[in-house]
């Protein structure tokens, strides 16, 4: 049986408030009755309580904290995006996942997941927590047919998606720190990873890696001071599959506005209503000489425009330098 009736047989379920017959389940879904209810024991035994009482049907009673593929398939009101879930226990990094399937043929909007990442990769050669069971360690595969030019520009796409996201599930204020990590009391929640395998004019696949801490409660040392979680902040839990589920919905959304002029024209606006720290001074580390000026919002290229005494806007460009907060965001 595939994971895809499973998925659909949830969402019937979790639609419905009282109880679903096991017949109105076979039409509404075209499958057999044996489908059914095989479902719903493997759905059992991945941990959803669904009570079958007889002439009255099925009734969904309680979900697991699980990051499954059903769970979050059954969620999604996507049109392409996350249509296809592959999801692991563990893997090394879900990024080299996706990026291995990509090449296998895994289709545009493809999602991957993992419980577990043994060597989660964050920008710059570093290394990401991730703890298992407690945070969304994620990848999207995109195999567009736009140049590679434009690719850097989807990871403000995704944190245009995640703030937003994770404002809508959890009620709290996330701001993206330019240009692809998401904060909330300016301390970081999320890490976008965008990886390309491309020619001069063509894209084979691209892979967006974004790790959200969800319901990570204590972080190592050396990152204690900088990075938290939802929980955390928001002081309870949150269900990774909503999160996640929301986060892909706005992604697909925002992709579609991005798509129409090839850059952050139409998302500029709301992206720069979430930035850290606008209008407020930031220190442009760039290797050529630092320089202090205020920080403006980005353009319809994603770059960070950054004012100078006199008035003078100069562009930074993402990848090349850093920017830091000179006062109240780092
Ligand atoms: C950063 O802030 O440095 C980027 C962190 C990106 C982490 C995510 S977790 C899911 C995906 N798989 C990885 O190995 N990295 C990204």
């Amino acid at each position: 049986m595939s994971g895809t009736t499973r998925s659909r047989v949830l969402a019937a379920l979790r639609e419905t408030e009282g109880y679903l017959s096991g017949q109105e389940l076979c039409e509404r879904l075209q499958i057999s009755r044996t489908a059914v209810w095989k479902a719903v024991q493997k759905l059992t035994e991945d941990g959803y309580r669904i009570e079958a009482v007889q002439n009255k049907g099925y009734r969904l009673l309680s979900l697991p904290e699980t990051l499954s593929a059903e769970e979050l398939e059954s969620r999604l009101k996507t049109s392409w995006l996350g249509k296809k879930v592959y999801a692991y226990e563990t893997v090394d990094s879900t990024n080299n996942r996706a990026k291995q399937l990509a090449m296998d043929g895994a289709v545009n909007g493809s999602v991957v997941l993992a419980e577990i990442q043994t060597a989660g990769k964050g920008r710059r050669g570093r290394s990401w927590c991730s703890p298992p069971g407690s945070g969304i360690w994620m990848s999207l595969i995109l195999k567009p047919e736009f140049m590679p030019e434009c690719a850097p520009m989807l990871t403000l796409v995704m944190a245009h998606s995640v703030a937003m996201g994770i404002r809508e599930t959890t009620g709290l204020e996330a701001f993206i720190k330019w240009p692809n990590d998401v904060v909330v009391n300016r301390k970081k929640v999320c890490g976008i990873l965008t990886e390309m395998s491309a020619e001069v004019d063509y894209i084979h696949h691209i892979v967006i890696g974004c790790g959200i801490n969800v319901n990570i409660a204590g972080f190592p040392d050396e990152i204690a001071q900088t990075a938290t979680s939802l929980l955390n902040e928001a002081g309870r839990t949150f269900s990774r599959a909503a999160v996640a589920e929301r986060v892909l919905e706005w992604f697909e959304k925002d992709y579609e506005i991005f798509i129409k002029d090839l850059d952050l024209t139409g998302l500029r606006d709301t992206y720069n209503d979430l930035l850290a720290g606008r209008d407020g001074m930031v220190r442009v580390l760039d290797p050529k000489g630092e320089y202090n000026g205020i920080s403006r919002g980005i353009d319809a290229r994603g770059e960070l425009l950054v004012e100078q005494e006199g008035k003078t806007l100069r562009k930074v460009y993402a990848g090349e330098v850093s920017v830091r907060g000179i006062y109240g965001y780092s």
